[in-house]
């Protein structure tokens, strides 16, 4: 397989929180591998500003640390790190007062793309907007990115909206769900809209259900202040979750471009049906081998918020009407695996007779760990015995079917980035979408809340607590088991 690498064009790239995590784990040393990938111009320039008071020496220093600690980089790269660091400076700026934005004025260059991350808690999106405006920082098409989590319910969304709508056009506003740059996720749009086989398929007459399974190993580590106030629900499925249900929902849109995208999305999310308090399973993680539970990890020995759910929803429209789709999503379970699967309902009619068994195909998307997808065929078991049936995996690992390059997937932040540099804003939600999936998700935290529910607890290493198995057994289905 041959890359194929678009360099973008020139840009001034503007970090603020330049010095925290996601800088420091995610942006920086993505940025470095799009470098060394040959995609960014000679003069592309990226700018950290922080509160803290640094010169461009010090930063440069922290960029390479964080590159070495979480880029992946082999050794020997110090040349290499070296060029990439000479395109990088930093203001020490004060987000909510008035010290370094004249500074920052003066670093930015005319005539090139302007981008401003906002790698900052979303108190601060509406003062940064507001200054980005009044020291002349943004122009007419300057771009603004935009981190989750966007708002904490519907209110806060929309009121973090209208800020944003004061200083910026709706086309200047990249809001990043990180789970829409990964490899697979575009892939499940070519999947359904490259092949002519699956698309005539893909609703209630022949998809009995489909799963969506987000699961994590870690626990909530020393995010529990944020983590607590969000939950499962907050923190996962309103944004990651929904997005991915969307691709799979999605009528096919006119074409691959953002609007067209992203209004079936928004279609997708307005069909939802209100979730049945039954189809809501909640947990929190136990304690295990000296292991704290979730209520030590945040420190509220009495905390009810859920570090896993698993629900079942229903969207009211034609493809899909009474078609069930499972969705769960945890921390502390058996393994890191995400995937989707589509089973498909039974053949009309056995032919073989009831000792056949019960089979279906079910289409596999992994989106991680070990990316690819498997189709499972029904076929005669080999050998002497008459009519037995087997089903068998059509598996097709990306990595082997298309070669050493394909394990080498870009990041979903680079790609991102790259998407924002671009002007491309197909894999960014909007404004709408984000209110809608809040719109959807608010009455389901509401009704929890108001009845007084207290998630059920799970044991570390578990596919989460026995009500989700149930929830799924009640209705003559399974889960897929969760591992890697
Ligand atoms: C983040 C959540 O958005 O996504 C985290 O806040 C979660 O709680 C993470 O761990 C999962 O992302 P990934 O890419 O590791 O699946």
């Amino acid at each position: 397989m041959v890359s194929r690498v678009i360099p973008v064009d020139p840009f001034d790239l503007v970090i603020f929180g330049g010095t925290g995590d996601l800088a420091r784990r995610k942006i920086l040393p993505g940025l470095y591998r799009r470098f060394c990938a040959g995609q960014m111009p000679e003069d592309a320039a990226i700018i950290g500003a922080a509160r803290s008071e640094m010169d461009d020496a010090g930063y440069r220093q922290m960029v390479a640390d964080a590159i070495r600690e979480f880029g992946g980089v082999p050794p020997g790269e110090d040349d290499q790190i070296a060029r990439f660091l000479e395109r990088i400076g930093y203001e020490t700026v004060d987000a909510t007062g008035t010290g370094g934005w004249a500074q920052l004025k003066g670093r930015m260059r005319e005539g090139c793309v302007r981008a401003f991350y906002f790698s900052v808690g979303p108190s601060l999106f509406g003062a940064i907007a507001e200054r980005l405006h009044s020291n002349g920082l943004a122009t007419a098409d300057s771009r603004i990115v935009v981190e989750k989590p966007f708002g904490h319910d519907l209110a806060s969304a929309r009121a973090l909206n209208r800020t944003l709508a004061q200083h910026f056009d709706e086309s200047q506003i990249y809001r990043i769900d990180h789970y829409l740059g990964k490899e697979t996720v575009q892939n499940l749009m070519a999947v359904r809209f490259a092949n002519v086989l699956f698309e005539p398929l893909w609703n209630a007459q022949y998809v009995d259900h489909i799963q969506i399974t987000v699961a994590e190993t870690v626990g909530v580590g020393g995010r529990g202040g944020y983590y607590d106030k969000s939950g499962a629900m907050r923190d996962m499925v309103q944004n990651h979750l929904m997005q991915l249900f969307c691709l799979i929902a999605m009528e096919p849109p006119a074409k691959f471009e953002p609007d067209s995208v992203r209004d079936e999305k928004l279609k997708v999310i307005r069909a939802l049906e209100p979730v049945d308090p039954h189809h809501i399973v909640r947990g929190q993680y136990a304690a295990t081998n000296g292991d704290p539970d979730y209520r030590d990890d945040v420190e509220d020995p009495r905390s009810t918020t859920e570090s896993f759910i698993a629900l079942k929803c229903h969207i009211s429209n034609w493809r899909w009407a009474g078609t069930p789709f499972y969705l769960r999503t945890g921390k502390k379970l058996r393994a890191r695996a995400s995937e989707i699967a589509v089973v498909f309902k039974d053949a009309p009619h056995s032919i073989f007779g009831a000792e056949a068994g019960r089979h279906r195909n079910v289409l596999v998307i992994r989106l991680q760990p070990n990316e690819g997808m498997t189709l499972d065929v029904t076929i005669k078991e080999p050998g002497p015995g008459g009519m037995r049936l087997v089903d068998v995996p059509l598996d097709m690992s990306f990595a082997d079917a298309l070669g050493p390059d394909a394990q080498d997937v870009t990041d979903a932040y680079e790609r991102l980035i790259m998407d924002v540099i671009r002007g491309n804003q197909t894999l960014f939600m909007r404004g709408d979408e984000v209110e809608a999936a809040w719109a959807w998700t608010d009455p389901l935290i509401e009704g929890w809340t108001a009845r007084g529910d207290v998630p059920k607890p799970y044991d570390p290493g578990s596919a989460g607590p026995e009500d989700a198995l149930m929830l799924m057994h009640r209705d003559g289905r399974r889960w897929r088991e969760i591992r890697t």
